[in-house]
């Protein structure tokens, strides 16, 4: 049996090779080097396990060990491979694609239309003159190109570097401009290029939404050609005579616009470079009218990972055979179907597929019928989805693949979980992956007391794959690895990891796929949420692996470091740039230890209720982050020191972290100077440090005192002192639950060492881990001395288990 390929290497330059050297991956340019800081997700698990394992063993040997782990732990310039989505990378101009013309009337100029009787005009033979005008530009153009050839000829070589020269300079200072110009800017700059559209954003207007989609769809796996109908239930919200949606790389056969089953005439306009497709009315459109829009068209697939794209499974027989598989977050639906292609645009869809008889069709809802079609193809109608984004719509035409499936047993109503993979991974390799997912289901209907809505939900392993899996609703795609386990062969570490992501993944079907984030600036709350929640449901279902335990290192910690330096970002923000940006360790990790902080705080149980009546409440709808802090708040209980939407407010609208810095006085505990920590030092650093304040939950645990206490820094606090009985060691934030760093005095540092010396269980694991953690970034910062954390270290040389080390990861 072949066993899944090994994940992508995670550096950017590794990527770029193994997907140049792929017969099946073309348009490699969208794989760009990018922010050593914004670590991606996947396969992270494994690099920190690794990291730390190595580090310890180095130390052991009497290797400079912190350099080395933390250089392992958050390896600098391993970037994430991310792309730029192409409405800002392409330079296409406002162009008209070839269209069927008899449908398709041309704009001429951007004049916005006055309200008019509509003059119905003969398209053919509008066509017919405007290809003759076609024809005489493309004349004219050729002529000049020939011309300019032939000037070139004639003036010489000099004056051909000269002016090669000056080109070369006049691009550099566009590009310059284009540098300096900001995100925001560079949208207006797109859209100039597009003068017919007098609609300046790449955020589609909110006059029209759309209700209802019927999608027709015939991918041909030969040859990549897609042909494809869409008809667009849309209600008109304000009256208008624009309507917009986004459409990228599709070619527009036809269109038709009716309205109570009568046409009404437009104006088709394509500005590529925005992915958008607009059209002009003649007449206002009014609130409360129902278009339809019924479109005709097609593209073509590629293996670049997007939208609809080629899988290709290489077997073990070395055939290679393709299947169709689909890629749309964040915003690559509008790749396989016009749409308005914004998470709060939520619809139903009606999908149907045409193929070849030998192969499989699937999509996010059962299959309704088959019914042949012509020439021996057969079409699949799937039942009507429920309201949901776009970027959660799933298709997929498979060829060599076969399944397995089961009834999930502890859910409302039986769910049919099924798991696809080429036939030559499936037998001994799915069983985990499906189990799984099965109990999952089960988990989370019951923590969230809301049922699964679907009665099926598919797990499709693909080769070729851009992210470790995708929560399409009811359709999950995965990377092979990510799914397929082996029993026999693979390690206890990928096993977890497979866990850890299917837990992720169904965690997506509530949080993200019920309730959506209103605007990617918030995309924490399916990330985050889904990263934090895949925790507790590993723990839940394999309670013997001790999943929390890895909670802190993985995620606060982890999230730390790129956010202890100044180019970091707030959760809460814009990423104009790129989208996918936003789907980095801040929005993954920091984000879910922001969470957990909250909930500890709240109460697990609050926190619970909290999330129950957020997902009934906004359930197939969108939400915001204050949405769920206010519900939280309601059934939270912080004895009024300070209120959920403050907590969540400085912590996910504030880049960085608090640093603070701990004194032992007669009287206890003095804890002062609230400041961002920074890695960086130097008048930047000071500037950047800026006025941030935040409320600090302070858990903490004396060397007399087993049990923990809490005591709560208000923003506004500076040097505050309180009473604490111990003489012995002190920790404060014990449990990693708190956002922050602390830094101890000289004198309770050595106390810290005595105690990890003579008996360092009395520590827990994971404050062990951030002690050391934090010691060691401090160093750095020369805030202390790299004396006192080799000191906090040498207990790990005679007292580590490196069989629990290699496992557990955090008993330093
Ligand atoms: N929704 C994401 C997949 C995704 C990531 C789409 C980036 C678009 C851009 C999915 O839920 C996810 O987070 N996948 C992770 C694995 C997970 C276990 C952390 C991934 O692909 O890294
Ligand atoms: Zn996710």
């Amino acid at each position: 049996m072949q066993s899944s390929p090994p994940p992508p290497p995670t550096s950017s330059s590794a990527a770029k090779m193994l997907y140049e050297e792929g017969e099946t991956h073309d348009n490699l340019t969208i794989w760009t080097p990018t922010n050593p800081y914004r670590h991606r997700s996947s396969h992270r698990r494994a690099r920190i396990c690794v990291a730390i394992t190595f580090g310890i063993l180095m130390f052991g040997l009497g290797v400079s060990v912190g350099a080395f782990l933390h250089a392992m732990l958050f390896p600098d310039g391993s970037s994430p491979i991310i792309k730029f989505p192409s409405f800002l990378t392409s330079s296409g101009s406002f162009e008209e694609s070839p269209v069927n013309s008899t449908v398709l009337s041309h704009l001429g100029s951007s004049v916005e239309l006055e309200d008019s009787e509509v003059i119905e005009e003969e398209d053919g033979m509008k066509k017919d003159s405007e290809e003759e005008e076609e024809d005489k530009g493309k004349e004219k153009e050729s002529e000049e190109v020939s011309e300019e050839k032939n000037k070139t000829k004639r003036r010489g070589k000099k004056e051909e570097s000269k002016e090669k020269e000056e080109k070369e300079k006049e691009e550099k200072e566009e590009e310059e401009e284009e540098d300096e110009a900001g995100s925001g800017e560079k949208f207006v700059k797109a859209n100039r290029e597009c003068t017919n559209i007098t609609w300046y954003s790449s955020r589609l207007p909110r006059t029209a939404e759309p209700i209802e989609y019927d999608l027709t769809l015939h991918p041909n796996l030969t040859n990549g050609e897609v042909e494809a109908e869409v008809s667009i239930r849309i209600l008109i919200k304000n009256e208008t005579k624009l309507l917009i949606l986004n459409a990228e790389n599709l070619e527009m056969n036809s269109f038709e616009i009716t309205r109570k089953g009568s046409k009404l005439k437009a104006d088709f306009v394509k500005c590529e470079v925005m992915t958008q497709w607009a059209w002009k009315f003649g007449k206002r459109l009014h609130k409360g009218d129902h278009i339809v829009l019924k479109i005709k068209y097609s593209s073509q697939m590629k293996s670049d990972l997007q939208g609809l794209y080629f899988s290709t499974h290489l077997g073990t027989d070395g055939k290679k055979t393709k299947s169709a598989a689909t890629q749309f977050e964040p915003t690559f639906a509008r790749k396989m179907l016009p749409c308005f292609d914004e998470p709060n645009f939520k619809a139903t869809f009606q999908v149907s597929i045409i193929r070849n008889a030998n192969h499989i069709a699937r999509s996010n809802m059962n299959l309704s019928f088959s019914k042949e079609y012509k020439n021996g193809l057969i079409k699949d109608e799937f039942e009507k989805s429920v309201k949901m984004s776009t970027y959660l719509l799933a298709v997929a035409v498979l060829d060599g693949y076969g399944y397995i499936k089961r009834l999930t047993r502890n859910t409302t109503k039986p769910i049919e979980v099924r798991l696809y993979a080429p036939e030559d991974m499936l037998e001994g390799q799915s069983e985990f992956g499906l189990d799984t997912t099965i109990r999952a289901l089960e988990f989370f209907e019951n923590y969230f007391n809301i049922s699964y809505p679907l009665d099926k939900i598919d797990l499709l392993a693909l080769d070729d794959f851009s992210e470790g899996a995708m929560e399409n609703w009811g359709l999950v795609t995965f990377r092979d690895s990510a799914l397929l386990f082996n029993e026999r062969k693979a390690s206890v570490v990928a096993k977890e990891h497979i866990a850890l992501i299917i837990c992720h993944e169904i965690a997506h079907q509530w949080f993200g796929n019920l309730v959506t984030m209103d605007w990617w600036n918030e995309v924490f709350l399916n990330e985050g949420f889904a990263n934090y929640m895949e925790y507790k449901c590993v723990d839940e279902l394999f309670p013997d692996w001790s999943i929390m335990s890895r909670f802190y290192a993985e995620n606060l910690a982890f999230s730390q470091e790129p956010d202890g330096f100044l180019s970091s970002r707030a959760i809460e923000s814009d990423d104009d740039d790129s989208l996918l940006n936003l789907f980095d360790a801040i929005n993954y990790h920091k984000a879910a230890a922001i969470i957990h902080m909250i909930a500890e705080m709240a109460g697990q149980r609050n926190f619970q209720t909290a999330l129950i009546e957020y997902l009934n409440k906004y359930a197939y709808s969108n939400a915001i982050g204050v949405d769920l802090w206010k519900i939280v708040e309601k059934h939270a209980n912080l004895q009024g020191r300070v209120s959920i939407p403050d907590l969540a407010k400085a912590y996910t609208t504030q880049v960085g972290y608090p640093l603070v810095t701990v004194e032992r006085t007669e009287e206890g505990i003095l804890v002062h100077n609230q400041t961002r920590f920074l890695f960086a030092e130097g008048e930047k650093a000071e500037e950047k440090r800026g006025d941030w304040k935040w409320p600090i939950p302070i858990s903490y645990r004396a060397s007399e005192d087993n049990k923990k206490k809490l005591h709560w820094i208000q923003a506004d606090d500076r040097n505050v002192t309180w009473e604490t009985p111990s003489n012995g060691w002190l920790i404060l934030n014990t449990g990693g639950v708190g956002y922050f760093k602390v830094l101890y005095d000289g004198d309770t540092y050595r106390k810290l060492v005595d105690e990890l010396t003579i008996n360092h269980t009395k520590i827990s694991p994971i404050d062990r881990s951030m002690i050391l953690v934090d010691s060691y970034d401090l160093s750095k910062t020369s805030l202390l001395n790299i004396s006192v954390y080799f000191d906090l270290l040498e207990y790990v040389e005679s007292k580590l288990s490196l069989g629990y080390w290699g496992i557990g990861c955090v008993a330093t």
